[in-house]
């Protein structure tokens, strides 16, 4: 298969060469011009089909989503915005595309149409765009770690245990549904399940994460995670997919410069290798902005808010320093929140919106939350007033998105990791090889997920989480 790639074929400088390209008719002028797209750019092809060098049967089979091989000469392009078409020897249709029945016309679908013909969406230039940085994105996360010198660790899809604690699990078995069997109790018996024990989807790879950095100082993760929380937003997936690093020998410090220093590199290699589709998103996005009354467009475009977001660093606040600019809010005193406000609340993404949005205007890192709205495996900080317990978590907010990182240093100390497991009912005998991490050589470490869905919203603009995932899967939807 000697056929060259569109995007290699219109970034070369010579002429005169023969090539075969094979893709998919965009639209078709004149019986003459055929704009032709293989997806490896938004940028068509233009091939030219002199008069006569087709008959009238293939002419009509040359229609919009048509599949084509095409043999030709490339010679210099008088065309706008090309240097380079394909004068066509000859042109073979490979499948053929119905154009009444076509759903994908040769104009501008809303996002919301697309999203009814998921299968299909791929071949639109918004998506063409949005999937190939999203995997520039997931290369650049291997690279950043490998760089690093971090192992990959494959953590379990199926997994035994709740890492959040939060029971937001998908539940896996082989059980019939109608007649299970049950213990005295009434309750269902699952020593008879496929694993001997109930067991569920992953929300998270982080304890399996700990054990690998208890031995690899350094590792990550970066695979699927599965969440029912049934909340239909524009964030929320039921299965999204996460980058988890674990870090030995690293505090909350540490990792708050680590967790700056990725996201920066993620938008920095998007930024060197992706230009022409940030460029086309940013359009895009421009355009968008256009629709939408004076005061409700966005200050920058995507290009200078990536660049912003690279040059400069994220804005580090404690959590009750949060609390008060939002308390001190005009908009607080206006009363325009939804959710209350007081210390001890688990901020609402109006919340975080407001403070990376409207009051600093950048990313920001949120540390010291309240213990009692986290999770069990992060370190209490010491020497809180009592009833005030904070532990050393941060969370990364950024603009447009809310809150993209979460992370903490881990409660390393045996006694307190028990004691806190303890008044939040975790059950310390199904986690005894958690619990051993703290018995033999325990250290001081910390880590943090990145949700890769929101970072690649973040970096394309887009608005809606189901657009950034080929196959989404949010609550009632559950297509392919
Ligand atoms: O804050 P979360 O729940 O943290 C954890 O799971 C930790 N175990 C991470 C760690 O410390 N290793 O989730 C981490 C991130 C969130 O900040 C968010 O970006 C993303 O995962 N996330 C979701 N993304 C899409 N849909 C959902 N339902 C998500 N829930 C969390
Ligand atoms: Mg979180």
């Amino acid at each position: 298969n000697k056929r060259t790639r569109i995007k290699d074929l219109l970034s070369s400088s010579t002429t005169g060469q023969e090539t075969i390209v094979m893709g998919w008719v965009r639209t078709f002028r004149n019986n003459q011009f055929i704009a032709l797209n293989d997806g490896s750019t938004n940028n068509n092809l233009q091939v030219v089909a002199e008069l006569g060098l087709l008959d009238e049967a293939t002419l009509k089979r040359i229609t919009t989503g048509a599949s084509l091989k095409v043999t030709g000469t490339v010679v210099p392009s008088l065309g706008k915005g090309q240097t380079v078409e394909l004068k066509a020897t000859t042109i073979e249709v490979l499948g053929d595309s119905d154009a009444e029945k076509y759903p994908l016309q040769p104009k501008k679908h809303s996002l919301e149409f697309l999203r009814e013909i998921a299968h299909l969406r791929f071949r639109t230039n918004t998506f063409g765009a949005v999937f190939r940085i999203r995997h520039a994105l997931a290369f650049a996360v291997h690279k950043f770690f490998n760089e690093k010198g971090f192992v990959y660790l494959h953590t379990p899809i199926i997994t035994s245990s709740d890492a959040e604690g939060a029971g937001e699990m998908f539940r896996v078995t082989t059980l019939p549904f109608d007649n299970p069997p049950r213990k005295e109790d009434g309750s269902i018996d699952f020593s008879e399940d496929f694993f001997g024990k109930s067991t569920n989807l992953t929300v998270s790879g982080q304890l399996e994460g700990e054990l690998g950095a208890m031995a690899f100082s350094e590792i990550y993760t970066f695979g699927p995670t599965f969440r029912a929380e049934n909340s239909n937003t524009t964030r929320h997936l039921a299965e999204f997919w996460m980058i988890e690093p674990e870090m030995a020998f690293y505090d909350i410090e540490d990792n708050m410069n680590l967790a700056e220093e990725f996201i920066q590199y993620l938008i920095k290699y998007v930024m060197e290798h992706n230009a022409d589709d940030l460029a086309f998103l940013d359009q895009r996005l421009a355009e968008e902005e256009k629709q939408k009354p004076q005061n409700e467009r966005q200050e920058f475009g995507l290009l200078e808010k990536l660049k912003f977001v690279v040059d400069n660093q994220f804005e580090r606040i404690t959590y009750t320093e949060a609390i008060q600019i939002l308390l001190d809010s005009p908009h607080y005193k206006k009363k325009k929140f939804k959710f209350d406000v007081k210390w001890g609340i688990d901020m609402q993404s109006e919340h975080e919106r407001y403070l990376v949005e409207k009051h600093f205007k950048k990313p920001v890192i949120v540390t010291g939350y309240p213990a009692a709205i986290k999770a069990f495996y992060m370190r209490l900080n010491d020497g809180c007033e009592p009833g005030k317990e904070t532990v050393a978590a941060m969370d990364i907010l950024a603009p447009g998105i809310g809150e993209i990182v979460g992370g903490s240093q881990r409660e390393e100390r045996l006694e307190k990791l028990e004691a806190r497991m303890k008044d939040m009912h975790i059950p310390a005998e199904e986690m005894s090889w958690y619990l051993d991490t703290r018995r033999y050589g325990t250290v001081p470490h910390a880590g943090f997920g990145l949700g890769f869905e929101r970072m690649v919203q973040f970096v394309t603009g887009m608005t809606n989480i189901r657009d950034v995932i080929a196959f989404a899967r949010t609550p009632k939807n559950c297509e392919f």
